[in-house]
């Protein structure tokens, strides 16, 4: 798919100005960027969730699934993790188990967890059954925003590996937010970096990393740590 002068304005303010990104079938394209920087922003606008000028070609808006931060506002406490995965599948009743068993496990997670609640889980397994429930709607864009971010160090590495595993078992393309150019760098084959709402710099990760070209991209490698850099 591709964003072409992509706009979006609150009032008099540009949140996201003029931004032009491909995202390739079946890439990871990483977004980064400081707080306030429009890349959340971006996101709303590809899943039709904030009104934009510009052009989004080549995706069905209602194709694009979001995955947010904290995966405990978006999963209902009252709901088995079952039946929030089973939620919006369009399966007839008997195919559904089956499907959600195939869900969990697609995400590593143990199908005897389908009988549990939200609370009894932890960060990061619950993290998984976001990314479950997403995928079952077979989304031709999945929109990660954070994902990691409020998650322990110690299990961030186990979310962005499966992250990893899914572009290689079932070819999604999926755009990567986050603030953390360590983190995107890991997961992505392409890094777009926001500067106040403008696109300064996308190019393959491992080019943009070695030899960054804008001044703001720069810096956000200064700020990496050394082990992220690798
Ligand atoms: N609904 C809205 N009305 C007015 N301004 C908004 C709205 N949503 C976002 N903004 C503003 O647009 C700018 C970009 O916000 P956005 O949430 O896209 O940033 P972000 O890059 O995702 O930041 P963070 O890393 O903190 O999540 C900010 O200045 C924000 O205050
Ligand atoms: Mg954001």
């Amino acid at each position: 798919m591709i964003i072409k002068n992509l706009t979006v304005r609150f009032g008099a303010f540009t949140a996201v100005d003029d931004v032009t990104l491909e995202i390739p079938d079946g890439a990871i394209v990483g977004l980064v960027g400081e707080s306030g920087s429009g890349k959340s922003t971006l996101a709303r606008a590809v899943s039709g969730l904030v009104p934009y000028t510009g052009v989004i070609e080549g995706v069905d808006p209602r194709r694009v699934q979001m995955v947010f931060q904290d995966p405990l506002t978006s999963l209902d406490p009252r709901m088995t993790i079952g039946a929030s995965v089973a939620e919006g599948l369009r399966l007839p009743r008997a195919a559904r188990q089956a499907e959600v068993e195939r869900l969990l496990t697609l995400v590593s997670l143990p199908v005897a967890l389908a009988e549990r609640y939200p609370r009894e889980l932890s960060g990061g397994q619950r993290q998984r059954v976001a990314i479950a429930r997403a995928l079952g709607v077979r989304p031709a864009l999945l929109i990660a925003d954070e994902i990691t971010s409020a998650l322990d160090v110690s299990v961030q590495g186990a979310v962005l590996n499966l992250i990893r595993s899914l572009r290689e078992e079932i070819g999604l393309s999926m755009l990567f937010i986050s603030h953390n150019l360590a983190v995107v760098r890991y997961v992505s084959d392409v890094v777009a970096v926001m500067h106040r709402g403008r696109l300064v710099e996308a190019g393959p990760t491992e080019e943009l990393v070695k030899a960054p070209s804008d001044a703001y991209t720069r810096s956000l490698l200064d700020a990496v740590p050394r082990l992220g850099r690798g």
